[in-house]
């Protein structure tokens, strides 16, 4: 079996290592430009539109994260990038839904127990207890209730939180109150006080965190967003927290990565950047996973994560 690998700046040496343990009678290569040879499979991050384009030899193309925007957008912008009838398989959790637990519960718990606002008071040298956040006050929103965001719904409730959560077709969570589609998205909004982005980037979410979003919200309220740049109009945001009406957001990921140094978001101490890390692709994990795929696409099966190219996720 043939293995393309396209990962840059990657730990390359881990992610052969792990392929040597879960595929252990794989050819792996890496790819470089001009390699047209044929292969089974792709494993591919952010791939260039040369390495897809006429590969109709693969058996699948499995994509190392669980968002296939930057895939997708190479065959809306050259037609045909995608070789036609090959699965494009995303990743399914693999060790990412435990990740965003923590980093969306460490945010939540920052904001509810004041750390930004004691932040800001320690940099002053100021000494001020401050009223504690009520927690029946604290409802929590979360955009996307798929392998990440139900699992982020589901680590959150231990805290005592009200958690809702809002995706495309009604889910059915335990603990969670669920909303669907546009029709109910206003309602699930109405009174979060925090409200944590784990959309896929479509058509259909792109911008979706905008002033109109925010108004919707209780006053002031907190924004993470740990899904894509790409759903967030940073203007709206920064006047949003100039008028008093978003009080902090945690932001994982940007419009433009890594972020310019000139950007404005560095100079707002109400913003936390991090640098795309909330869920880091695990390669063991991945690895372990894409080989059991391999084995049930040979055996016939239909596997998880196959992307509907339609929906766009
Ligand atoms: N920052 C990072 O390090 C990092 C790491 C990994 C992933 N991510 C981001 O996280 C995203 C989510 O990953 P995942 O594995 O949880 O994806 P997923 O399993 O595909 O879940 C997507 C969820 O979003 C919902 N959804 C999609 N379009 C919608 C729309 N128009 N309106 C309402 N809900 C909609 C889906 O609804 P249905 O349930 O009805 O299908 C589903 O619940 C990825 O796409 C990626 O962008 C970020």
């Amino acid at each position: 079996m043939d293995i393309l690998l396209y990962l840059p700046g990657d730990d390359l040496a881990r992610w052969y290592a792990a392929c040597a343990h879960y595929l252990p009678h794989a050819r792996l290569r890496l790819w470089q430009e001009g390699d047209d040879d044929a292969a089974d499979y792709a494993l591919v991050w952010r791939p260039p539109a040369a390495l897809l384009r006429a590969r109709r030899g693969l058996r699948a193309i499995f994509n190392l994260g669980a968002g296939v925007d930057s895939i997708l957008a190479l065959e809306s912008q050259h037609a045909g990038t995608l070789p036609e009838g090959v699965p494009l398989i995303r990743l399914d959790d693999a060790g990412m839904a435990q990740q965003m637990i923590d980093y969306v519960c460490h945010a939540v718990l920052h904001f509810f127990r004041r750390s930004d606002d004691y932040q800001r008071q320690q940099a002053a040298g100021v000494w001020q207890p401050l009223p504690a956040h009520r927690r029946e006050d604290f409802v929590i929103g979360v955009m996307g209730l798929g392998r990440l965001g139900a699992s982020v719904a589901a680590g959150l409730r231990p805290f005592g939180f009200a958690v809702r959560g809002w995706s495309r077709s009604l889910r059915n969570l335990e603990g969670v109150q669920c909303y669907a589609g546009q029709d109910q998205f206003d309602a699930f909004l109405q009174g979060c006080k925090v409200l944590v982005n784990l959309l896929p980037h479509t058509a259909q979410t792109q911008d979706i965190l905008n002033q109109r979003t925010f108004a919707q919200l209780a006053h002031p309220a907190y924004l993470i967003n740990v899904a894509r740049g790409a759903h967030l109009v940073e203007a709206d945001l920064l006047a949003a927290i100039e008028q008093g009406h978003i009080a902090g957001a945690a932001l994982d990921v940007f419009r433009e990565e890594p972020l310019p140094a000139s950007h404005p978001f560095w100079q707002e101490p109400r913003i936390r950047i991090t640098p795309h890390v909330s869920a880091l692709t695990l390669p063991e994990d991945s690895i372990a996973q894409i080989a059991a795929k391999i084995a049930a696409l040979a055996r016939g099966e239909a596997v998880a994560g196959t992307v509907d190219l339609q929906r766009g996720y």
